[in-house]
């Protein structure tokens, strides 16, 4: 079928690089896809509700560590770059890319909210010709469920007046090794148009352009890559209070068995999961299937394991004082790193959360070290009121405790001499044979 004449424009004016790209949602990844259409010569505009961020923005300064103010300053001084919080200034980009959060309620159910607030501002705007994208992860069928219907109350008909498509992001925070560019990126149009029309856009940034049948193929597909590994992760954590029951050291076996050539991905134990996607999206396919009287099993499991192991954390270190004759209450424990992965400034969903409060609740006085996260702010389930302690020969004297949640870059050695009891999450105290005495693995 050939394509309509509106498809036909839209893609012109994006090879030619002239399609104005809306962006809403400035977070970590939506900010990430402003530099890289910038970078190739595009004028974006940005949305965001929170005027602290458009604030922010706007004088080319970034809030976000993995990407620096100089980055963001010279596209907002050659005008590539502009920021806003008046959505009614929707209806000017031509492509709109929708990369709002997509959390959990309390029951632990979608939160939608966000992704229909978004819709809702996008119809009002909506004009001809526009590509409307979705880019937050979510579960199979929100884009022709949910966004379709709502966007065609307007009159207007998806593939001919309008585009619309589903893409799911695969940004990984502080990884080095992969730029967005080379980090292929799955697409799917709601119609066959759509689906020129997004493959258009994307391939002028994206090295690998990868198109599926449907969105909710794409859809599934993000789901899936991140239920892999909350599926993996809870199984080496499971393997790992196994392992520490029988004496053996659950790293050494991973390390061996890694050295298998094939069929053997390393998955790492650790103190629990955390970040914005791997303890809530596989939740949002558990939800869908119930639908399909369907209980999704897996995903539960993992889930239960990965929850329960900051208990499992908290009980290594309470029979580790106990050792000491001493008791989690009136102790000191020093919870080193809170951040939910190495060398991020993202504390979201971290476990290092729920370490604290569980210490908390039994009477221990919480002290923490981040490099990167000053001082913490409230969260979804948490709120912890401190700020983050130096690492000075007193404070490490003077603890109880200290626990390595997030492996950090950071002088263990240093804190391992000096503190009287280390419990070690994440290996890093690996070969310091020397304090074995004072080392707990946990
Ligand atoms: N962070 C990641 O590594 C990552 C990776 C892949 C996918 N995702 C997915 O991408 C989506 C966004 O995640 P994020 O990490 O960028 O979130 P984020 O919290 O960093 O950013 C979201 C931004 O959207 C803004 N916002 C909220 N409601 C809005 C609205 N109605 N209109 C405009 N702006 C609004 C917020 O102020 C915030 O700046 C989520 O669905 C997430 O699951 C995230």
């Amino acid at each position: 079928m050939g394509l309509s004449k509106k498809a036909n424009e839209i893609i012109q004016k994006i090879r030619k690089k002239k399609s104005l790209v809306g962006i809403i949602g400035m977070g970590y990844v939506g900010l990430p896809l402003v530099l890289r259409f910038c970078e190739e010569d595009f004028k974006v505009l940005g949305f965001d509700i929170d005027p602290k961020k458009v604030a922010t923005l706007k004088k080319g300064k970034s809030y976000l560590k993995s990407i620096s103010s100089s980055r963001i300053s010279q596209f907002v001084r050659s005008g590539h770059f502009n920021v806003t919080d008046d959505f009614s200034r929707l209806n000017k980009p031509d492509c709109i890319l929708i990369c709002v959060p997509t959390p959990l309620t309390e029951k632990m159910e979608p939160d939608l909210q966000y992704i229909e607030k978004t819709t809702d501002a996008a119809l009002q705007n909506l004009r001809k010709g526009q590509l409307i994208v979705l880019e937050s992860t979510t579960y199979p069928g929100t884009t022709e469920e949910l966004i379709l219907p709502r966007l065609e109350s307007s009159g207007l008909k998806v593939g001919t007046d309008f585009f619309l498509a589903f893409s799911p992001e695969r940004e990984d925070p502080g990884n080095k090794r992969f730029t967005t560019y080379q980090i292929p990126k799955v697409v799917a149009g709601v119609t066959s148009s759509c689906q020129q029309v997004v493959t258009a856009l994307y391939s002028q940034i994206i090295k690998k352009v990868i198109p599926v049948s449907s969105p909710r193929v794409a859809e599934l597909t993000k789901l899936l890559e991140n239920i892999y590994r909350s599926v993996n992760i809870a199984l080496v954590n499971e393997l790992k209070m196994l392992t520490d029951r029988m004496g053996i050291d659950i790293w050494e076996v991973i390390e061996a068995a890694s050295t298998k050539p094939f069929g053997f991905s390393p998955f790492y134990p650790g103190p629990g999961m955390g970040g914005h996607c791997i303890p809530i999206d596989p939740y949002y396919l558990s939800w869908k299937a119930r639908e399909y009287d369907f209980t999704t099993r897996f995903i539960f499991l993992a889930g239960e394991i990965n929850v329960h192991i900051p208990y499992y954390v908290v009980a290594k270190i309470q029979d580790a004082l106990n050792g000491r004759g001493k008791s989690i209450k009136g102790s000191k424990i020093l919870i080193l790193g809170v951040a939910y992965k190495k060398d991020v400034d993202d504390a979201r969903e971290s476990p290092a959360l729920a370490i604290m409060n569980l210490l908390e609740k039994k009477g221990a006085t919480i002290l923490y070290h981040d490099p990167y996260i000053p001082s913490l702010p409230s969260f979804r389930k948490y709120s912890l009121k401190l700020k983050s302690s130096s690492l000075t020969e007193r404070l490490l004297h003077k603890i109880d405790a200290a626990v390595v949640v997030t492996d950090h870059t950071i002088d263990y050695q240093r804190i391992v001499k000096l503190a009287p009891l280390v419990i070690d999450t994440r290996n890093v105290t690996k070969g310091m044979d020397r304090w074995k005495k004072k080392i707990v693995k946990a």
